[in-house]
C-alpha cells in the first residue's frame, strides 16, 4: 500500500534555501509530501518567494505584532491548526518556540541546526567551532522539544574543518549538505519509517541508539552508525 502524501508545514525566517530544497524534491517526485503552508516570522524573509512561486499558501506572523512569545506562538499554532499538518519543519526558523507549541507538536516537529548536536546549540556555530579548534563539524536534524535546539537527534552530516577555513567557507561547504540531509530525513517521515515515542526515536520499528549519518552520494543516503 502506498502512503499518502505527508501534509507538512514549514517555518522559516530568512533565505529559505532549505525550503527550496524541499519544494524542488517534491516537484521532482523525490518526496511524497504536500507542503500545506509556509509560515515566516519575518515579512522580508526572502524564502517566502519560493513558496509563493510554488503556489504554497504563506502566512507572515511577526513577533512585533504580539506582546510576548506565548501569544506569538499561539498565533502560529492557530495558523498551523487550519491545515492539520502531520509534520512541521523548522527550516531556518530563528526563534525559540514556546513550550505550548513544542508540546502540541511533540514528535511531529523537526529542526535543522548547523552543528553536531548536542555541541554548539544556539547561534554563531561556525565561529565557535573555529575558536575551539575542532577538526570536524556538521549539521543535525532533531525532534523539537522545549528549550534551545533541544530534542532527540535523528540525523547528522559531518565535514572536516580545514586549517584555512573561516565561517563563510564552512557555511558554503555545509549548506548543500544541509539541503540533502533535510530532504533525506523528511523522506523517512514521508515513508512512515520514523517516529518518536516517549523521547525515543523509532526507526523502522527499532529504537535508534545514535543519530543516522548521511553519506553524501547520489542520491545521498542515511545509514545507522555501527
Ligand atoms: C541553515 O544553515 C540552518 O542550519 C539554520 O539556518 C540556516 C537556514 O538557511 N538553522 P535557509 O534560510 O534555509 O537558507
Amino acid at each position: 500500500m502506498t502512503a499518502t502524501a505527508l501534509k507538512t508545514a514549514v517555518l522559516i525566517s530568512g533565505g529559505g534555501s532549505n525550503l527550496k530544497a524541499l519544494i524542488d524534491a517534491v516537484a521532482t517526485g523525490r518526496l511524497k509530501m504536500d507542503i500545506v503552508r509556509v509560515i515566516s516570522n519575518r515579512e522580508q524573509a526572502a524564502g517566502l518567494a519560493y513558496a509563493i512561486s510554488a503556489g504554497i499558501p504563506v502566512s507572515v506572523i511577526s513577533q512585533a505584532d504580539y506582546p510576548d512569545r506565548q501569544s506569538h506562538d499561539a498565533a502560529i499554532a492557530q495558523a498551523l491548526q487550519q491545515d492539520q499538518p502531520q509534520l512541521v519543519v523548522l527550516a531556518g526558523y530563528m526563534r525559540i518556540l514556546d513550550e505550548g507549541l513544542t508540546d502540541r507538536y511533540c514528535g511531529r516537529m523537526i529542526n535543522l541546526h548547523p552543528s553536531l548536536l548536542p555541541a554548539y546549540k544556539g547561534l554563531d556555530t561556525y565561529n565557535r567551532v573555529l575558536q575551539a579548534g575542532d577538526r570536524e563539524t556538521g549539521a543535525s536534524i532533531h525532534f523539537v522539544s522545549a528549550g534551545l535546539d533541544a530534542g532527540p537527534v535523528i540525523s547528522q552530516v559531518r565535514i572536516p574543518v580545514h586549517a584555512d577555513d573561516d565561517a563563510d567557507s564552512l557555511s558554503s561547504r555545509l549548506g548543500p549538505l544541509e539541503h540533502s540531509l533535510l530532504v533525506a530525513t523528511v523522506s523517512l517521515f514521508c515513508e512512515r519509517a520514523i517516529h518518536c515515542s516517549d523521547g525515543d526515536i523509532i526507526y523502522h520499528g527499532e529504537v535508534l541508539q545514535r543519530p543516522l549519518q548521511m553519506n553524501p552520494g547520489d542520491p545521498p543516503a542515511l545509514s545507522k552508525q555501527t
